[in-house]
């Protein structure tokens, strides 16, 4: 089973687990982060109504006020928890050891172009270490699908190995920043786009030059996609 999960990820850059995390580590996210947006939204947020109040804030580009709680969400227990699992992840699936550099989730709200990314690899952010990085992604609020805006792959892309031929982007002030392969035209013809449809308990493990993208939520409620980066020790 495990071969074949490997096999998975070395020829096509990526690998969904199926059912593999802990249920109970993802609710206590889950629950996180009501408890850090009540706090510093100071509103009376639930599981139901956050779709709508974040939708809200986004438009009214209170986009400060939405950092800072998703800075205090990241920092918070639940999620430092999740990175531990993940770093055990690693060691048994690579056999590596490694540190957990980021800890945080992708926020996709409908129709919203800000939060999301345009096609590029990982390792372009983490250019600077030179040792091996290790990337996951898993959903812990509700499922992660195409008509939500799920992350997609160009498929074996990774075999390209590092692109420093890319333009650097960004499409709103306090929006985030896209490296687009200057190539990315010809690649996705090359290269097949996978969508990653993912529930409750799965994750992604995705190779750091493995091209891919975050997409458009056509749907009313708001993505959250958990995001963990490692790095070789
Ligand atoms: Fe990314």
């Amino acid at each position: 089973m495990i071969l074949r999960l490997k096999y998975d990820y070395y020829s096509k850059g990526y690998v969904i687990i199926r059912n593999v995390l802990n249920k109970k580590d993802l609710d206590k996210c889950k629950d996180q982060l009501i408890l850090s947006y009540k706090k510093i939204l100071r509103e009376n947020i639930n599981y139901n109504n956050i779709h709508e109040l974040l939708t809200k804030y986004e438009k009214n580009k209170e986009w400060d006020k939405l950092y800072i709680a998703f800075k205090d969400a990241c920092q918070s227990k639940p999620f430092l928890r999740m990175s531990k699992k993940l770093e055990n992840l690693t060691k048994n699936f690579f056999n590596v050891k490694t540190k957990t550099l980021t800890c945080a989730y992708a926020i996709g709200i409908k129709n919203s172009k800000r939060t999301s990314y345009d096609w590029h690899q990982e390792k372009t952010y983490y250019s600077k270490i030179r040792k091996k990085t290790f990337h996951y992604q898993f959903p812990f609020f509700e499922k992660c699908i195409k008509l939500n805006g799920t992350m997609s792959v160009l498929e074996g892309s990774h075999t390209l190995g590092e692109i420093s031929n890319y333009t650097y982007n960004r499409k709103f002030k306090k929006g985030v920043y896209s490296y687009i392969p200057k190539d990315i035209k010809l690649m996705q013809k090359y290269f097949k786009e996978k969508f990653l449809n993912m529930n409750i308990g799965d994750v992604c493990i995705f190779h750091e030059n493995l091209i891919h993208r975050s997409n458009i939520n056509k749907t009313n409620k708001v993505r959250f996609a958990g995001i963990n980066r490692q790095q070789a020790i």
